[in-house]
């Protein structure tokens, strides 16, 4: 997380109190549920399969491989604090494409010294890796493909060169500063294959290779394209947005094209404008009422909201990017809602339709679907009209209800229509006058149709075979009342939680779930702290981010939390991965990050032997127990950026500073990943 977002810990959500007529809508809809007869026992959870179901699911379109040796076959690692990436015996890790890395044609080489270019930037990988996809170069191609990826934020005690003198992280100020952080945001295409070695190469000169930044030109689509509150002194129409930012978790689709995620969009708008008032939608999504952390407003008015007052509604959507295609204009999907977008897991439904399940991470804001209006064609992926399918369809917000009994970490849910015309609430609610308000301010309408706040909703990742729907509730210290989706105040520790749609059809409007494990500390003070059953000292962890099963049916799960290790985090260390088999329940630790970074991003290829995840912000100081002093009366980062390697060197040991990369990883005897 960047010190510059506002703090998802911090609920901005207003209105937490259920409505009388919520609450009896829900005890009817229970008595529903009950009459026919879907109460299943958590017990479906744990083994079930859904012979029914499709078999195109939120993992790559291979045919899942139900594993025949143990699902989690290999030695689990140690925490550990160190500055090293750490994975099991028998495999080996390698950083990639770091931040920097020229990428199209004509980029010049990273200057260790912090001092390229904004112009340099917008040929080179972006920083800040984060969501990620591999899509082979064709077929199931295991050995090229293109690895597409975000570029969530800049670090500034890390992104610009050291003037001697300078007092704060950002020295002499200039618009090519700027523009450099807004060229290090966004999406690379980059066009990998293995060499005669069977090593991984960056394919140098390739056509393929590209940069979607935060001035790349956009299309907006949807219901919401040409509304008034999207348009602009650049835009009259409202319907070309510049650039996209904040690029968090990623998603893909059966027919090609990679989704990126836009999450704390809010960051980047400030003003220079003293006395200027925000309207009730620019204080819902979190807009710095002064200067923004990121300082764009001194030379982009773009970023000023009181200048530009509807800039920032053109931030917050799910992007779609045909990256087979380097001229394609990415296409901004109003129809999934505006929010602090994590990422995006597919699943297709019964009748064919595309549903897209998406978190909001806030603390106390909602989970979504999307279900398209058409069906997806899947003799014919790339149809035409499976590209568009992002383009129309119903947005539905979560109810997590508690079920028959209370405190059992389980329970019922509903999936709550946000439709102006159609849900009753939103039909009276005069601050949202139409279905493109919806959409532009879908965090207040999920308050209107009555969501349910939870405790800060990352990744969701759709099971290859049995369809359960599993996401991350990454902490929320600041909860201070409790239901069963969400059961402890001040929880630092997160949950993930999953769901059966009823009838194992992912257009269900109902729904069952459980929790698959309270993170915890075993070694911790009570209070719940302790975590599920499935957490011991040996796989303890806290802050569950980053979510995907392989295609054989494991779950990885990648932390962005405390590096502390010391009081609630004692013995937990650096940001990890694990590994989870969803039957038995049972985790293990997998990979330990260097120090300062959170590990996200992941996919691998189709035959299983290269995983790629990606290492963010090695070097971010936070609590971490291996923090420099700090000489009195000088600023941590102005410090940092004068002493790049006093507290990570990694990647690259011998010189310049810690940088965002992706790793690969292989088995050293060319096995499949896991097995
Ligand atoms: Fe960008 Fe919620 O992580
Ligand atoms: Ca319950
Ligand atoms: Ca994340």
């Amino acid at each position: 997380m960047s010190q510059f977002d506002d703090n998802e810990n911090i609920s901005i959500n207003p209105s937490r109190a259920e409505h009388f007529n919520q609450l009896v809508d829900r005890v009817v809809s229970r008595r529903g549920i009950l009459k026919s007869g879907l109460g299943l026992s958590a017990v479906a959870f744990l083994g079930g399969s859904l012979a029914a179901c499709s078999s195109d699911g939120g993992t790559d379109p291979v045919a899942p491989v139900p594993p025949q040796a143990p699902m989690l076959n290999f030695k689990q690692v140690s925490v550990g604090s160190g500055d090293a990436i750490v994975v099991p015996e028998g495999y080996v890790a390698e950083a990639f494409v770091p931040w920097g890395t020229p990428l199209v044609k004509g980029a010049p080489a990273w200057k260790p010294d912090g001092s390229n270019t904004g112009a340099d930037q917008a040929l080179q990988m972006g920083d800040n890796h984060d969501g990620m996809h591999y899509f082979p170069i064709s077929g199931s191609n295991s050995s090229e493909g293109l690895l597409v990826m975000n570029h969530e934020y800049i670090n500034p005690e890390y992104f610009f060169a050291y003037e001697p003198g300078q007092t704060d992280v950002f020295g002499t100020w200039t618009l090519d500063k700027v523009r450099k952080a807004q060229h290090a945001h966004g999406v690379s295409v980059v066009h990998i294959k293995k060499d005669a070695a069977g090593k991984w190469q960056l394919v140098v000169g390739s056509a393929y290779n590209r940069r979607i930044h935060g001035n790349t030109p956009m299309l907006m689509t949807g219901t919401a394209a040409g509304h008034a509150l999207l348009k602009t002194s650049a835009d009259p129409f409202g319907s070309y947005a510049f650039g996209t930012l904040n690029n968090c978790g990623n998603g893909y689709t059966p027919w090609g094209s990679y989704i990126t995620c836009e999450e704390n969009f809010n960051g980047y708008f400030g003003t220079t404008v003293s006395g200027a008032s925000q309207t009730a939608l620019m204080k819902r999504y979190g807009l710095s009422s002064g200067r923004s952390g990121y300082r764009w407003e001194d030379f982009d008015n773009r970023f000023d909201w009181a200048k530009e007052p509807n800039e920032s509604n053109r931030f917050g959507w799910i992007v779609e990017i045909d990256p087979f295609d380097p001229t394609s204009t990415p296409k901004k999907r109003t129809a999934l809602g505006r929010f602090k977008h994590e990422n995006a897991a597919y699943a297709i439904a019964a009748d064919g339709r595309v549903v897209v399940y998406m978190g909001d991470d806030q603390a106390g804001e909602f989970v979504y679907k999307f279900v398209s209006d058409g069906k997806y064609d899947a003799a014919n992926p790339t149809a035409p009209t499976n590209r568009n399918l992002l383009e129309s369809g119903k947005l539905y917000v979560a109810r997590f209800s508690d079920g028959a009994t209370k405190g059992d970490s389980m329970g019922t849910g509903e999936w709550l229509l946000l439709d102006k015309e159609a849900n009753a609430s939103l039909k009276a609610d005069a601050t949202l006058p139409d279905q493109a308000s919806v959409l532009i301010n879908a965090r207040q309408a999920g308050t209107v149709a009555g969501a349910t706040p939870m405790d800060r909703p990352e990744w969701v990742s759709v099971h290859p075979t049995t369809k359960e729907v599993y996401l991350t509730l990454t902490n929320n210290s600041g909860r201070s009342t409790t239901d069963d989706a969400n059961p402890r105040t001040s929880n630092v520790y997160g949950q993930i939680i999953r769901w059966r749609e009823t009838g194992g059809d992912a257009a269900a409007l109902t729904f069952e779930w459980d929790h698959f494990v309270l993170a915890g500390n075993p070694s911790a003070t009570p209070l719940k702290s302790a975590g599920s059953s499935n957490i011991n000292a040996g796989n303890t962890f806290n802050s569950p981010d980053g979510l995907a099963f392989d295609h054989d049916g494991r779950l990885w799960i990648q932390t962005d939390g405390s590096a502390a290790n010391t009081g609630n985090y004692a013995g937990q260390g650096n940001n990890q991965m694990l590994v989870a088999d969803p039957k038995t329940r049972e985790i293990r630790r997998f990979l330990v990050g260097p120090s300062g970074c959170e590990i996200t991003g992941i996919t691998f290829t189709p035959d299983m032997k290269t995983l790629f995840i990606n290492v963010q912000h090695p070097g971010e100081l936070g609590s971490h127990p291996n923090r420099p002093t700090i000489p009195t009366g000088t600023s941590a980062d102005v410090y940092t950026l004068q002493n790049p390697l006093v507290f990570s060197k990694w990647p690259d040991a011998n010189g310049g500073r810690p940088r965002s990369a992706t790793v690969i990883i292989t088995k050293a005897d060319g096995g499949k990943i896991g097995s």
